[in-house]
């Protein structure tokens, strides 16, 4: 039975994210020096991993955190996110000409890759045993409001 848009379960949604967080990253470690190819990934990659977590933080793993069996999922999860976090971080506060720099990118490319590999082929399976169908749904629309909302948002504004 073909799906209309509005069925979409949270996980078809998250993935679309993911696709997008798997070829920016594969891009941003072709780069060298300070390019504009560089800067333009960079920026995209970091926008995309920070309205992406912000979303799937308050609608996917704060719903899961309410049911025991969805804590140690979660607890794992975030702590990937932190760990993205930290490495955009730090490459925001290397120059961009840095020979160090690459070697940051690749890291914060290896995490993003198994973190979503995670997702896709173990949390997403044990996450879709714990959710009801109807809240997969909702949770699907108030995802994408939220990321849209991040993914437009002056990220020096939040702190
Ligand atoms: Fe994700
Ligand atoms: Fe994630």
């Amino acid at each position: 039975m073909p799906k209309s848009d509005n069925a979409l379960t949270i996980f078809e949604v998250l993935r679309e994210s993911h696709e997008k967080q798997r070829s920016f990253s594969e891009k941003l470690i072709k780069t060298s020096g300070d390019s504009p190819e560089r800067r333009e990934l960079f920026e995209l990659l970091k926008n995309e991993l920070f309205a992406h977590a912000v979303a799937e933080d308050r609608y996917l793993y704060i719903p899961l955190m309410m049911s025991d069996a969805g804590l140690n999922i979660t607890r794992h999860a975030l702590s990937e996110h932190h760990e993205m976090d930290e490495l955009l971080e730090k490459l925001t506060e290397t120059e961009f000409s840095h020979t160090g720099w690459l070697s940051l990118a690749k890291k914060l490319s290896h995490v993003v890759h198994h973190h979503l590999e995670e997702e896709e082929h173990r949390f997403f399976q044990q996450a879709g045993k714990i959710l009801p169908d109807q809240q997969k749904k909702e949770l699907a629309q108030q995802y994408h409001a939220e990321y849209v909302k991040y993914l437009n948002k002056d990220k020096d504004s939040l702190t």
